[in-house]
């Protein structure tokens, strides 16, 4: 797997958030993404999982493209079986989870590969059961998100987000929550995501936290 930006530039308004910001990520790397409030470190991962469009640049990993530039500047997104391609490759764990609250744990986790078709019903539950109770959530498969803690939360959010399998998989400031025994458990459930193969892009305040579990930093300072 390899995740290649290139060129990418976006404003908001007059404010240049990327400039011409090209980066590479090979699987298996864990890249912790640091840098000032407000430099647009959530910014760029919304750009990587297709939730904010850019101004100009180029987005693939692998061979699946979500957007490139021509000569002229002129951005395309792809569509179709190409964009469908590129959209599974990536994954995104939000700093408030956004579990569907009036879904249970299991519901959450079997919502988007039920959308997709891809498996059976009774597969998806299957998987979806293993990777619960691969995260501790074994008792918790039927409760509602507003009855488990910051840290169940977003155990349901990881699994979730793994249920397609991505290559890349991005957190925006998974720790920032939780107590430090909490946040070692996340960096080891980091950790052994990436030894499957899969990219991580971490966004995290935590320097202690990056440079126990990163292989990489990338300073937002960066992107400009
Ligand atoms: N949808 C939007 N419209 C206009 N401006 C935006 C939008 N989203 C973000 N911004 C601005 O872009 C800049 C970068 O925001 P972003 O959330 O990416 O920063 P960040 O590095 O994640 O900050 P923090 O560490 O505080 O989470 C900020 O100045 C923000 O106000
Ligand atoms: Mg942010």
């Amino acid at each position: 797997m390899t995740l290649v930006v290139k060129n990418l530039s976006k404003k908001f308004d007059d404010a240049v958030i990327l400039d011409n910001f090209s980066f590479k990520m090979e699987e298996g790397e864990i890249v912790a993404l640091v840098g000032e409030s407000g430099t647009g470190k959530t910014t760029f991962i919304r750009i990587l999982n297709s939730l904010i469009p850019i101004d100009q640049g180029c987005v693939m990993i692998n061979d699946a493209k979500l957007v490139d530039t021509d000569e002229n500047g002129q951005v395309t997104y792809t569509s179709g079986s190409e964009r469908w391609a590129y959209d599974n490759e990536i994954g995104m764990v939000f700093q408030d989870y956004q579990l569907f609250p009036n879904m249970s744990a299991l519901e959450n986790l079997m919502e988007a590969p039920l959308a997709q078709k891809i498996l059976s019903k009774q597969a998806i539950r299957e998987k979806a059961v293993a990777l619960l109770e691969q995260m501790g959530l074994g008792e918790k498969i039927n409760a509602m998100p507003k009855t488990l803690s910051g840290g169940q939360a977003q155990r349901v959010a990881i699994a979730r987000s793994m249920m397609l399998d991505p290559k890349v998989l991005c957190f925006d400031e998974p720790t920032s929550a939780l107590d430090k025994d909490s946040a070692s458990i996340v960096g080891e459930m980091i950790q052994s995501i990436a030894a499957e193969g899969t990219g991580i892009i971490v966004v995290t305040h935590d320097i202690n936290f990056a440079e126990e579990y990163s292989t990489r930093v990338l300073s937002s300072a960066e992107f400009i």
